[in-house]
């Protein structure tokens, strides 16, 4: 018997069959069906044995996903003892406090939903916030894919790089990646207005980046706001190129063309979302954890 099977869920399918490779494991895919009022229909195509690790990200559409995690740990549950719910990029994890009065902490909800569903143990790869991650009440891991998005920049022949932070709670990110690739680290002051969501970052800090090649380093890129003010902002202290890293590249809307256009060479992110960007597999970070 295989010691351990992999359920590859919907948003994660590609991921899914390289930590099945990694981990010498049986891979099985599922198949989604969306109905016209929206709801999934998820089914499993093979019989699952051993220790069951279910792959899924929860990206947009957030909710769908969510929904589309649970019920394939429920499902595997049916089958194991055992199920491990690998969830590379977990979505609500913002909303890990009450920044305005009434807002509600959903990451709580969430964490309660998987182990509710049966979850023995979750991964999730760079977390947004420890705080989102002490909630769940199940053995929780969290995995950094920093490594591997420096092995990357390590190819790279980047003139003097500085690693930079758009925001001063994502200065450890900053000082890990810098030290990992062996130079130093800078981060800015931005500023978010919480109910319109608007970033502004704080004019007037001297920062010596003059022709330097930058690598702006984040957890999660959005709507672009937070990279697109940090590089007008370095732009105008005339750097050399700029690079922007993160784990989880969401790039809702038009988040790429205005990256681009704010004066960013190239976006680097990791495939726990399948996109053009993703080129930093992060299956051995994950495949390790696990064994
Ligand atoms: C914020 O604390 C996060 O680390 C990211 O900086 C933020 O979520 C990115 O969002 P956006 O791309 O919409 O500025």
């Amino acid at each position: 018997m295989a010691k351990f099977t992999v359920l590859g869920g919907p948003s994660s399918e590609q991921l899914a069959k390289k930590i099945a490779s990694r981990l010498k494991s049986r891979y099985i895919p599922s198949e989604l069906r969306t109905f016209p009022d929206g709801e999934s229909k998820v089914t499993l195509k093979g019989r699952p044995s051993g220790k069951i690790i279910v792959v899924q990200s929860i990206h947009p559409p957030v909710d769908s996903n969510l929904v589309r995690a649970l019920a394939l740990v429920s499902q595997a549950r049916k089958y194991s003892s055992q199920v491990y719910a690998v969830i590379p990029y977990l979505g609500y994890a913002r909303q890990d406090r009450e920044f305005l009065p009434g807002e509600i902490v959903t990451i709580s909800l969430v964490a309660k939903m998987f182990k509710s569903v049966g979850a023995s143990r979750i991964i999730i790869v760079d977390i947004h916030s420890m705080k989102a991650l002490n909630l769940f009440q199940i053995p929780t891991k969290n995995v950094s894919a920093v490594e591997e998005l420096v092995r990357y920049f390590k190819r790279l022949k980047l003139k003097s790089p500085l690693v930079v932070s758009p925001d001063i709670g994502g200065i450890e990110r900053a000082r890990n990646f810098a030290r990992l690739l062996g130079t130093d680290h800078i981060a800015l002051e931005k500023q978010r207005d919480r109910r319109t969501g608007e970033v502004a970052i704080k004019q007037g800090d001297h920062h010596d980046v003059k022709g330097r090649d930058l690598i702006l380093v984040d957890d999660m890129i959005s709507t672009g706001g937070s990279i697109v003010k940090a590089a007008e902002y370095l732009k105008k202290q005339k750097c050399g190129k700029i690079y922007a890293t993160c784990t989880h590249a969401l790039l809702m809307g038009d988040a790429e063309k205005k990256i681009k256009q704010a004066g960013v060479t190239k976006i680097v992110s990791t495939n726990t979302i399948p996109g053009k960007t993703g080129i930093v597999d992060v299956s051995p970070v994950i495949a390790k954890a696990i064994s």
